[in-house]
């Protein structure tokens, strides 16, 4: 009989009450872990999330907390410790909001940081420094094909995530060689809500399609439960997308 890969390690991924932050929640779930759901604003969301992680026969709790508020990003994993001891941190909550160069405001540019920055940064930071001595541990951050290739478009979000490949990069260097820490650069998996159309997207990569929700689990299961000897990586799951 095959062995679930990430059986009885339990992972806490921010923001996965709905869209990709829940496919990839089941997508550790299906590869065997426990999931910690911490959500924002979708509580709803984030209990049907738990009833579907827990009819896979695994186990699943919520947690809710502010990522924009440094205080309580950083209580987050003494929270999640508390109800099941971390074997991973996955960082995918964040905000994409449709703005440039010139229409972002101070406020924009700090509430793009404090959630796709400052928040991965604190629980990275309490993460590392919770695991017990004897124990490793993953983080992986949700990057974007936008993370290493500059443009003009959702400025702050750009350069947030531009950011965050170098902290994972940084974190990599500090936390070996106890804690693997990758990122996972996603290219065009779902629409944001307010995308209009988005028929003509396919043409812009070399793949010439959407990523499949497979694609995108099998990615991060690999990062969670393959080589430990890799770290520092940003794996593009982006169709080519960055390459042009
Ligand atoms: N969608 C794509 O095709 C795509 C492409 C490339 C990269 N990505 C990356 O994948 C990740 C998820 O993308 P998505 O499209 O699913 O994003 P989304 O629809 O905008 O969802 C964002 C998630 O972040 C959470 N969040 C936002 N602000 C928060 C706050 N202040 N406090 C707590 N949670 C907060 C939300 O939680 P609540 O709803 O509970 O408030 C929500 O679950 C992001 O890191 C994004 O950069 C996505």
């Amino acid at each position: 009989m095959e062995t679930l890969p990430l059986l009885n390690k339990t992972i806490l991924i921010t923001g996965a009450a709905r869209r990709v932050g829940k496919l990839l929640a089941l997508g550790c779930a299906q590869a065997g872990a426990d999931v910690i759901i911490h959500y924002g604003q979708s509580a709803a969301q984030a209990e049907e999330t738990r009833g579907e992680i827990e009819a896979l026969g695994r186990r699943a709790w919520t947690l809710q907390a502010d990522l924009s508020r440094p205080d309580e990003a950083a209580g987050l994993i003494t929270r999640a410790n508390q109800t099941a001891p971390l074997f991973a941190l996955v960082n995918s909550a964040a905000i994409f909001e449709d703005l440039t160069l010139a229409n972002t405001t101070l406020t924009d540019w700090e509430r793009h940081m404090h959630i796709n920055l400052t928040a991965p940064f604190l629980l990275g930071q309490a993460f590392a420094a919770q695991l017990p001595q004897e124990q490793t541990g993953r983080i992986i951050n949700i990057l974007d094909w936008r993370a290493l290739h500059p443009g003009p478009d959702h400025f702050p979000y750009t350069i947030s995530k531009a950011a965050l490949a170098a902290l994972t990069r940084s974190m990599a260097a500090a936390l070996a060689p106890r804690i693997p820490v990758n990122g996972l650069a996603l290219g065009a998996v779902l629409p944001p809500a307010d995308a209009g159309d988005t028929s003509r997207i396919s043409a812009s990569i070399p793949m010439e399609r959407w990523s499949t929700p497979e694609e995108v689990q099998q990615a991060l299961v690999f990062l969670l439960a393959g080589p430990a000897y890799i770290t520092g990586e940003i794996i593009h799951v982006d169709g080519g997308r960055h390459l042009i």
